[in-house]
């Protein structure tokens, strides 16, 4: 039985991100953008400028008053646009409710969507053209190639539909040659689903719908969720029970957490690559950091 922890994989890219950033004068820098007060937001937004600033790159966060304007926010989107110092724009969701949160993702340069959540970066996603695969997505597939978990053929099962998550997983799944059934709160029968699978992508956002008791021996189970149960960080599905054997599962925390935190990071090189070196520049630092995981 393997655990899929993050740190061995996190600890190798961020080893070879310091020394490449050194050693070929790479300074990225971050503005994030963080809207109102909302707690989760605060905490993630730290995680990312701490394992930023490990890296050597700038963080600028834009903290941005709850009942600022629309147009306060797309103005600032427009500067750093066109700040040739800004490599990377981070808007931290959710947004509080009255902004259009789609309009203002929509208006950040798709060469500086590190969330590759641009409507242009997601069509290029579904293409498999040049584009920022969504952080999450990304830490997964890297985390499942790191322990040599092969996709190829094997029947995947993400639960969850999300633009963010759900859906570009998918994606990626299918990419690796995978057979990819999406499951969400419509599906019928989602026991019987999760018996079919090779792997469980649980992404529901929910405690408690995929449950252990479900999961068999020969099974992989991937743990996107983050729940606080009796001051505990869970997942979607909790604790995995101590006699509970499976092929392979990823804790929470220190499992696909700090995956998508590290691929931010993959992400924000690539950005810079591309706007100051060229594809092909980007191209050899992505086989660099690529090999790690094999
Ligand atoms: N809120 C929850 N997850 C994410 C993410 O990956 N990126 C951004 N920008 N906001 C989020």
């Amino acid at each position: 039985m393997i655990c899929l922890k993050a740190k061995p994989l996190v600890e190798k890219t961020q080893e070879h991100l310091i020394r490449f950033a050194q050693n070929f004068n790479v300074h990225p820098r971050l503005d994030v953008l963080l809207v109102g007060s909302n707690e989760a937001s605060i905490i993630y937004v730290e995680h990312k400028k701490k394992a930023a600033q490990q890296l050597g790159i700038d963080v600028i966060i834009h903290s941005i008053d709850s009942f600022a304007k629309q147009k306060t926010i797309e103005n600032l989107i427009i500067q750093l646009n066109n700040d040739t110092s800004c490599s990377a724009i981070l808007l931290q969701l959710p947004l509080p409710t009255h902004f259009k949160s789609d309009a203002l993702l929509t208006l950040i340069d798709p060469l500086k969507d590190v969330d590759g959540f641009h409507p242009i970066n997601k069509g290029n996603h579904l293409d498999q053209v040049l584009t920022f695969v969504p952080c999450t997505a990304l830490g997964v597939i890297r985390l499942l190639n790191f322990y040599q978990i092969d996709l190829k053929s094997k029947h995947v099962l993400i639960i969850g539909r999300s633009s963010i998550v759900g859906k570009p997983l998918a994606i990626e799944c299918l990419n690796q040659d995978a057979t990819v059934t999406i499951a969400h709160s419509a599906t019928r029968d989602l026991p019987n689903l999760i018996d079919q699978a090779d792997i469980i992508i649980s992404a529901t956002g929910a405690y408690g719908v995929v449950q252990w008791a479900n999961i068999r021996a020969d099974q992989i189970v991937i743990d996107i969720g983050i729940h606080r149960k009796n001051d505990k960080i869970v997942g979607d599905l909790g604790t995995k029970p101590t006699d509970k054997i499976v092929t392979a599962y990823t804790p929470v925390p220190g499992g696909v957490g700090p995956m998508t935190v590290n691929s931010l990071m993959y992400n924000i090189f690539k950005a810079y690559c591309l706007q100051k070196r060229s594809i092909e520049y980007w191209n050899k630092v992505a086989q660099s950091i690529d090999a790690l995981t094999l």
